[in-house]
């Protein structure tokens, strides 16, 4: 491993701090240092506004102080302006050290900042005989990014799956498929458009109409739930078919999404049986449980319904099944006693909050959840159709992931194949290598759609805007990224380094900055769990380049020069390249 720097954006912060711990009381001097990127200087720090009147100085006066212990060998000037902000200059030669030792290491130079974590993250968790839908999609990218971004910092990342594979519609579905061996679902057995899993989901919608409608039936299918949960061999043979092939099922969105999710990483509903009698005898023992309509559950002080009377978690129903939040109740003591986990993410759609929030503080008050220990709610909002509203089919059905992949696919063929249109003989791609160009861009712009919008807040699913080679766009992330590969092949055996005995353009020193600013921007992700912040960085970090390649010859230039542009391209292109797998995204050299 190469050797590791911490960003300017670090720097500047501690450097204001320590000034301020030289000018102010120690009780001031712990406090934000308000720094900010800024358009009047390379940073700027508003802090002795609101320090001046805790100490009763002018704002002007304790600027001047406080400039006047600012020290770092990065420093080119300090200055105070406006009614007291610092403005703080970098130094071309403190920028280009550091860029330099992000280009000799491979990990960008970026510091293992979470090493010695274990982030125990769930996420995607769909449900067994249902298609996975639209709104699986925002879980499955929002965790899968987390994955990549924390483990790349040096957390321990498990991978949690929590797939919905129990619960008494199992007893229902089992029981109808039993009952009318007629209707196939079988992979083997079914006609060309379906899937097993289609044909899984229809058969389960008519046998829950059934089980409203026929008493007798749903007597039945209550006995197959008493069946599969006291392991009866023929239900169980049954209930292991069904998730195996929706396991199959959701390994090909996966695959086709490219998210790092394995078989492995599937902990259903399922695999927490064995410990839910302990759960429930603990919190027993704990004197948490209470009585209400039959059924055993804890109340908060502070949670309260709709109807603003107490909200109850229910642990163990009325007929003695358990049901989700007993299940999530386990994950809790399994993810700290077994995996160790020292944070425990769980990206789930943000209408669970409240499920979540009593599960955290049910744990807690048992004992679960030591103090050492966060968990936490990385909470996203839904995924819209095009026109904002909630997304329906036609027919009103929910909306399956696997044709709005198709649709994004066939939209990128149309955006390629116009291009190339305009641009006759510029590039000669085999049909094969289109179809591959149309893929890659395809699925990036899914991913940087979902993953450039804050993860709390709704979209609208749009492909026509997604799949773009302008604005804000993983295309257009891609298509910079291809763009600065083909400056470097141009380059051929030409020298990329950086000479700090150069003065730069303002445009390198703006694309500088935004170059060393990757690590604090990946752990600003690990601290807020918000993936949109590394993609916003990605798409201002092209920009900048634009905009150094636009006033900037590269190939041109004279030889310290090019060397150094050269290395100013090298450095980007390997920027964005890391960035985008870091949102699973790829990076093509050429498309
Ligand atoms: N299967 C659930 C759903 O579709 C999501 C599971 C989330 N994870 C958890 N531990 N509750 O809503």
């Amino acid at each position: 491993m190469g050797e590791q720097v911490r960003s300017l954006a670090d720097e500047v912060e501690a450097a204001v701090t320590a000034a301020m711990g030289a000018v102010l009381p120690p009780e001031l001097a712990g406090q934000d240092p308000l720094v900010r990127r800024s358009d009047h200087a390379d940073f700027q720090s508003n802090v002795a506004l609101p320090l001046a009147k805790k100490t009763g100085r002018k704002p002007r006066d304790l600027a001047a102080d406080l400039a006047a212990h600012l020290t770092g060998t990065w420093l080119e000037s300090v200055e105070v302006s406006g009614p007291g902000f610092l403005n703080i200059a970098i130094s071309d030669a403190g920028l280009l050290d550091r860029l330099a030792v992000r280009l000799a290491d491979p990990r960008l130079g970026v510091p293992a900042s979470q090493a010695g974590e274990t982030v125990v993250l769930d996420y995607s968790g769909p449900n067994v005989a249902k298609e996975m839908h639209v709104g699986h999609l925002r879980s499955t990218l929002i965790g899968d990014a987390l994955a990549r971004v924390l483990g790349f910092l040096g957390a321990d990342v498990v991978r949690q799956n929590h797939v919905g594979d129990w619960g008494t519609q199992f007893g229902m579905l089992i029981q109808y498929i039993v009952e009318h061996p007629e209707r196939h679902w079988r992979g083997a057995e079914l006609d060309e458009q379906a899937t097993a899993v289609s044909a899984l989901d229809e058969l389960y919608r008519t046998a829950r109409a059934e089980f409203d409608a026929d008493p007798a039936f749903k007597e039945r299918a209550q006995r197959r739930v008493v069946a599969l949960q006291s392991g009866d061999p023929e239900t169980v043979a049954a209930w292991k078919e069904i998730v195996a092939e929706s396991q199959k099922a959701f390994q090909q969105v996966y695959a086709r999404l490219g998210v790092l999710l394995t078989p492995d990483d599937v902990k259903g509903e399922s695999f927490y049986n064995p410990w839910l009698n302990d759960v429930v005898a603990e919190l027993r023992g704990n004197g948490m449980l209470e009585e209400s309509q039959g059924a055993l559950v804890v109340f908060f002080d502070d949670i309260k319904g709709p109807d603003d009377a107490p909200a109850p978690l229910l642990v163990q129903k009325s007929d003695g099944g358990f049901g989700y939040a007993a299940t999530d109740l386990a994950t809790i003591r399994y993810s700290v006693d077994e995996l160790k986990g020292t944070r425990l993410l769980y990206v789930v759609d943000a209408r669970q909050a409240q499920h979540f929030d009593m599960i955290f503080k049910a744990a807690r008050r048992a004992g679960w959840l030591p103090d050492g220990v966060e968990a936490v709610h990385v909470k996203n909002g839904t995924i819209n159709g095009p026109d904002g509203r909630p997304f329906k089919t036609r027919a009103g059905g929910t909306v399956r992931l696997a044709d709005l992949l198709d649709d994004a696919l066939a939209q990128a063929r149309r955006v390629i194949a116009e291009r190339d249109a305009e641009q006759p003989g510029a590039r000669d791609l085999s049909p094969a290598e289109q179809d591959e160009i149309a893929r890659v861009a395809s699925v990036g712009a899914v991913k940087y759609a979902e993953l450039s919008t804050s993860r709390v807040k709704d979209y609208a699913f749009d492909v026509a805007r997604m799949v773009s080679f302008s604005g804000q766009t993983g295309v257009y992330l891609q298509y910079t990224h291809t763009r600065i590969a083909s400056i470097l092949r141009r380059a051929g055996d030409a020298k990329a380094r950086f000479d700090t005995a150069l003065t730069l353009e303002p445009a390198e020193h703006a694309l500088a900055l935004q170059l060393d600013e990757f690590s604090a921007v990946l752990d600003a992700v690990a601290a807020t769990l918000e993936p949109h912040r590394l993609a916003g960085y990605l798409f201002v970090l092209a920009k900048a380049f634009t905009e150094f390649y636009e006033s900037c010859p590269v190939l041109k230039a004279e030889d310290a020069v090019r060397a150094n542009r050269l290395a100013l391209c090298d450095l980007t292109r390997a920027t964005l390249a890391r960035g985008l797998d870091l949102l699973g995204i790829a990076a093509p050299d050429r498309m």
